[in-house]
């Protein structure tokens, strides 16, 4: 949800700005804008509506050089999309500018405050009351005004501020919304993400809530909330700028699904011990606190609550203890029966979503313990949980996420694994069993990879629908759900998921003639039940798409097209079957010329609530 980049140095500031704005565009991509100090320490400042590569064209024929900038590429919260609209954010004689990602949620308070006191505003945005608290407050420290005016700010931030009143300064912090500070040779960018300093650095300063990153005079420094002087270390991030970049596919989307074989073999094989063994670093929970757990809650949101729908199913048919799956959204104001028996698991591919975050802290202060997966190593979710479980999927940047997902039910099914092992639920030959076949998922996964021309010409039926409806039985009805969501959100295809069983009670007047209708039948013991509801979607002239394992009987007979892929344990069917409708959802979305990594009305990270 937005991207802002800082960039604090000798060299020239716009060219690393744009840089890094573009490996941030996945966090919004409205409308973007960046603010100088130029050599004459005037405050220079370009925003346009649109993709970044109009802004990028538009700064082209300014003249904007200067080492001291900040950026922002707009995901819209408070006002349209729009010039106006668009960051960095002007007090009235602009000479401070202000980048956020978050939400002030007491700025209409606030605004209402300046209006009073002859302040006006230019923007419907929340922003842009921050750089009118800092020049109401600037009495000649700069430090001094930005401090006053963010103990002023409620809700969730981060800010990158520069002011042509200060031409050696810049400041920035956070607040729930995620900043990092990349450092090289007395240099410096300040970004919201990894990727976009990736280029400059993999040396980096991960900021808690509420600190300030003071660049001044060519030094750094890093205070708390009270001005104090923090000692942080430096991490070295161990992926590079290919890691994020593209590498020959045409889109982030296919690269990040051709990296699921790795993926899968990443977050497993880093936790094999040489007996073949699961062994968990940054899980301490032991024997005896899992004996003392009664019940798992799993909170998410989007395809990360689908992981935890999966995840339910392997936790209690292997380690037999209760789970219930929650969206985060709802369950932090469900009132939710949480305490000291309780493990809370959040599922966070990006680590910041905000009513995930939201939700942890909420089951934390009712004092449950918290296990955190997540994909990006220092993120929030990451710092604040008890136990973590990081996926090694790497940077997934389309926003329409695949391998991360593979990679959390990878997760899953080791944490799964292991509690049933360490509860004594599970044989020593079912463990080692289990593990071999999550061994060979990434094999599998090429396989089906390697069909993907199939897949291809199936997604033609698809591209001329006007809805499709994606059914499932038992755990094939989380991976349709899943299917559902990839395709709506990159090619704009209304579909539903619905447990197979179900669709007679209501949702089958919907079938016509041609209604495309996905049947993912994986699982053994349910696969004839699946067979007779296609039967019922052909009778109404549904045209039937089935994903079901190979040499499944009658499905050729009755689908009017069948994908096939290998098979393992159904338990572990939904990552092979979720693999070809993350193709389908792919071509689908490529044949309509759609733009496949940055869809509509999309961000990556979702950082507001
Ligand atoms: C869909 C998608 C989203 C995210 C959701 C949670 O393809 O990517 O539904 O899964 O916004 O994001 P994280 O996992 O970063 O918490």
């Amino acid at each position: 949800m937005c991207g802002i980049v800082g960039f604090y140095g000798k060299q020239d500031a716009i060219a690393i700005i744009l840089e890094g704005l573009s490996a941030l565009e996945y966090r919004g991509y409205d409308s973007s804008g960046v603010a100088i100090l130029d050599e004459k320490h005037l405050l220079k400042c370009v925003k346009e509506k649109g993709r970044l590569k109009v802004l990028e064209a538009v700064v082209k024929e300014e003249h904007m050089v200067g080492s001291i900038g900040i950026g922002h590429t707009r995901w819209a919260t408070h006002g349209v999309p729009s010039k106006e609209n668009a960051h960095p954010h002007l007090s009235e004689d602009e000479t401070i500018a202000v980048v956020h990602n978050g939400i002030i949620e007491n700025y209409l308070e606030l605004k209402a405050e300046l209006v009073e006191k002859g302040y006006t505003f230019v923007s419907d945005t929340d922003t842009e009351v921050i750089p009118h608290l800092i020049d109401l407050y600037d009495e000649g420290d700069f430090e001094n005004a930005v401090y006053q005016a963010l103990s002023r700010l409620k809700g969730a931030y981060a800010l990158g501020i520069i002011s042509s009143r200060y031409p050696d300064t810049f400041m920035a912090t956070r607040k729930e919304s995620p900043l990092v500070v990349g450092v090289k040779d007395g240099e410096y960018v300040v970004a919201s993400d990894i990727p976009a300093i990736l280029s400059f650095t993999r040396d980096v300063y991960y900021l808690d809530n509420h600190e300030v990153v003071i660049l001044d005079k060519g030094h750094l420094r890093i205070q708390d909330s009270q001005g104090h002087l923090v000692n942080k270390t430096v991490t070295h991030i161990d992926w590079n700028k290919e890691a994020a970049s593209k590498n020959g596919y045409s889109h982030f989307m296919m690269k990040e699904i051709y990296e699921q074989p790795t993926a899968i073999r990443e977050t497993l094989g880093r936790r094999l011990d040489e007996k073949g063994h699961i062994h968990l670093d940054g899980i301490k929970l032991q024997k005896e606190d899992l004996e003392q757990i009664d019940k798992i809650y799993i909170v998410a949101c989007g395809t990360a609550y689908h992981a935890g729908l999966v995840g339910k199913y392997a936790i209690e048919k292997l380690a037999r203890i209760p789970v219930t799956v929650d969206i985060a959204s709802e369950f932090r104001y469900s009132d939710p029966f949480i305490d000291r028996k309780t493990l809370l698991i959040v599922v966070s591919q990006s680590g910041e979503t905000a009513d995930t975050l939201a939700a942890l802290k909420e089951a934390k202060r009712r004092g449950g313990r918290i296990l955190a997966i997540t994909n990006v190593v220092g993120s929030s979710v990451a710092r604040e949980a008890d136990d973590l479980f990081y996926t090694w999927a790497g940077p997934e940047i389309a926003v329409a996420s695949t391998k991360a997902y593979t990679a959390q039910l990878v997760a899953f099914y080791i944490l799964a694994l292991h509690f049933a092992y360490t509860k004594g639920t599970l044989t020593e030959g079912g463990y080692t069993d289990y593990i071999q076949e999550v061994e060979a998922l990434g094999t599998q996964v090429e396989i089906i990879l390697s069909e993907k021309d199939h897949i291809q010409d199936v997604a033609r039926i698809l591209v001329e629908a006007t809805s499709a409806f994606y059914l499932g039985r038992g755990v094939d009805y989380t991976t349709a759900m899943e299917a559902a969501l990839k395709i709506k959100e990159i090619s704009y295809l209304h579909t539903e998921a619905f447990a197979a069983g179900e669709l007679k009670h209501g949702t089958i007047a919907l079938i016509e003639e041609g209604t495309p209708v996905l049947a993912i039948a994986t699982q053994d013991h349910l696969v004839e039940k699946m067979v007779s509801n296609m039967k019922e979607v052909k009778a109404r002239g549904g045209y039937v798409i089935a994903i079901a394992k190979e040499d499944t009987p009658h499905i050729q007979q009755v689908a009017d097209q069948v994908i096939e892929i290998p098979k393992t344990s159904d338990l572990l069917m939904p990552i092979l079957a979720v693999v070809p409708t993350q193709l389908l959802a792919y071509y689908t979305s490529v044949l309509k010329g759609n733009d496949v990594d940055k869809p509509r009305n999309l961000a990556k990270s979702v950082t507001v609530e």
